[in-house]
């Protein structure tokens, strides 16, 4: 049978649902942030040792739980007075174990409550941590002692959030906010930072925002999704067979299965889901049918589902397919389609393309240099090609600090091109995850008025100026392009981009990994909703265009927003502005993570 390559295989797509090293990394659940408002180095020592936070999850709903949960990660606090007073620092840390923990932070308001929600002797324990006066004692809050001390950068008395009001006077004592540490003057704390001024995304989760979010509605726009997720044995089992579908292109199946994934991931939080939960919340949520249901029903009995074990991990044909469809460049339908031609393995693959594992000068070509043009069936092999040859570059997974110096690098570059640029990290990176299979980067001009006409042709430009550079080994020309997806109803965007390969220059750490980094240029007034789009998650973007046209008679896509019977643009200023022109609750990007 004669080899045809004449399907377009859609990079960006493929890329995104070969989910092997997706799943993997959420193994690692701590996520490397820093929520300081203030620009100096950590003064944790054996005399300040940091302030541990016990959240008790029992009553918090699960997207203000997360909520919580993400604003006591790694953050400093200033104990003292006033900004001008001298100051001890202490970082703020969340504890595991109730017994270590300094203050603990709860949802629940009375003391009989305590002893019913917790096993008793824990409640008898916790409510004479108040009572005793002894070392051990620590105060009791609500969430909104942790919520404003974050927010204003200081320690806040605890007596005013005293979870028992009868325990006020207690509250106050036992408080930590006027403890001693390391004094540190003002000056060396530099200029005063603005609370609330953080890294991109700018602010932290508001339990308010994420109390107004419903984990059982049908659109995942609605709903929280943080990274980390109580039911991740049942979601890997799910996503064995969602992936099924995927390469055997069974789109209408892929998306009933992306759908169970986002819901059940945070169904029945904090505790994994139990039979006797899935008869009483879980089977009412939107989007479970019968059969998913019936294989939630036995993963809560069996701790695995039987198809996903049996039939299909341990099916030759998925495991071909699995590893075609990992590559850059092959989509499902040509995986069944190098399948067919009997082939098995990606070593067969590279001799069928003729690729030397790791070498990728002679798969691509300068486009830009030449400026040739190719046909689509060219094009899509010469990305095959690449994503065979660099197969182990890209399967190596990329930092948060690398994705930082990657845009920074190509911001220094764009800089020499155009001033007054700038750029956000997006996609996986922007909601948090620890690493990511590619750095996503949306660039506008700073010049709301101006900038539209110096965004125009910038691509372009760019990649020529980082081909002269030698960092730039490929740009995909398919940006236009995308294999039809039930997951992506329409084309993309039509937003100028760029798909590139990159490699930076040689540093001391030696030979550099090729990385894939989409660069997406918006022009000021699409600048927020191409955030917004690219950061996703996919299930998250999908679900926000379904949202805009099905309730809210808009179209919103990462190159704009419009009302569809006067075909009126929206410009938004800010990402809020985004959720709120279509009438949504704003959602955190930590929170906006509803793929597998
Ligand atoms: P990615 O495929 O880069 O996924 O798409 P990711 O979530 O960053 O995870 P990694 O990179 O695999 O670790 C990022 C987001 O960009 C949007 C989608 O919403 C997706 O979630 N996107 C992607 C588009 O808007 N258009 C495209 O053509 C591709
Ligand atoms: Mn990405």
């Amino acid at each position: 049978m004669s080899p045809k390559r004449t399907r377009k295989p859609t990079p960006k797509s493929d890329g995104e649902d070969s989910s092997d090293s997706y799943s993997d990394f959420r193994h690692d659940l701590k996520r490397p942030r820093s929520n300081s408002p203030w620009n100096i180095t950590d003064n944790t020592s054996a005399d300040n040792p940091p302030l541990k936070i016990y959240v008790l999850s029992v009553k918090f709903d699960a997207t203000t739980y997360q909520s919580l949960v993400c604003l006591v990660e790694d953050c400093l606090l200033r104990v003292g007075k006033d900004e001008h007073s001298p100051a001890t620092l202490r970082r703020v840390e969340l504890s595991a174990n109730l017994e270590e923990a300094d203050v603990i932070v709860t949802a629940i308001r009375t003391r009989p409550r305590l002893e019913r929600h917790v096993n008793p002797s824990l409640a008898t324990y916790m409510t004479s941590l108040i009572l005793i006066t002894d070392q051990k004692s620590r105060p009791i809050v609500t969430a909104e002692w942790l919520q404003n001390s974050v927010r204003s950068g200081f320690l806040l008395p605890c007596a005013d959030y005293a979870a028992l009001r009868d325990f006020r006077k207690e509250t106050a004592r036992l408080c930590p906010d006027q403890k001693q540490g390391d004094v540190i003057a003002p000056e060396q704390l530099g200029a005063p930072p603005k609370p609330q001024v953080f890294r991109d995304p700018e602010e932290l989760v508001d339990a308010r925002d994420a109390a107004a979010l419903d984990h059982t509605s049908r659109y995942s726009c609605q709903r929280g999704s943080p990274l980390s997720c109580p039911n991740q044995g049942l979601v890997r089992e799910l996503d064995v067979i969602r992936r099924c579908r995927f390469v055997e292109g069974e789109e209408r199946s892929v998306l009933s299965y992306s759908r169970a994934i986002a819901l059940t991931s945070m169904a029945a939080y904090p505790s994994p889901i139990t039979a006797e939960k899935l008869h009483s919340g879980v089977a009412k949520l939107p989007f479970l049918g019968e059969k998913i249901l019936s294989m939630i029903e036995e993963y809560t009995g069996a701790g695995k589902i039987a198809e996903a074990q049996e039939a299909i991990l341990s099916s030759p044909r998925f495991q071909s397919l699995s590893a075609f469809t990992a590559i850059y460049g092959i989509g499902p339908h040509t995986a069944r389609k190098l399948y067919a031609l009997g082939l098995r393995t990606l070593e067969e693959l590279d001799r069928y393309y003729e690729v030397t594992p790791g070498d990728a000068s002679t798969e691509a070509p300068s486009h830009v240099a030449s400026d040739k043009h190719y046909t689509e069936e060219v094009e899509a092999e010469i990305s095959i090609k690449v994503g065979l040859a660099l197969r182990h570059d890209f399967g190596q997974l990329i930092s948060r600090e690398e994705a930082e110096e990657i845009n920074r690098v190509v911001m220094e570059v764009l800089a020499s091109i155009q001033e007054d640029c700038k750029s956000l990290i997006v996609g996986g990176y922007r909601r948090g995850k620890p690493q990511s299979n590619d750095v996503d980067i949306v660039i506008t001009h700073s010049d709301w008025n101006s900038g539209s006409k110096k965004v125009k042709g910038l691509s372009k430009k760019l990649v020529q100026v980082l081909h002269e550079r030698s960092m730039f080994l490929y740009f995909s020309d398919l940006s236009g392009f995308h294999e039809h997806n039930t997951l992506r109803t329409h084309n993309w965007d039509s937003l100028e981009k760029a798909l590139t390969v990159l490699c930076l220059p040689s540093n001391a750490g030696g030979r550099r990994i090729h990385r894939r980094v989409d660069l997406i240029f918006a022009t000021p007034e699409v600048f927020w909703t191409a955030v917004v789009g690219w950061t996703g998650s996919t299930m998250f973007q999908r679900d926000l265009r379904l949202w805009a046209k099905q309730q809210k008679g808009m179209k919103f896509d990462s190159s704009g927003i419009s009302r569809r019977r006067d075909s009126k643009l929206y410009f938004p200023k800010s990402e809020r502005e985004v959720f709120e022109i279509l009438g949504l609750a704003y959602v955190h990007p930590s929170l906006r993570n509803a793929d597998a």
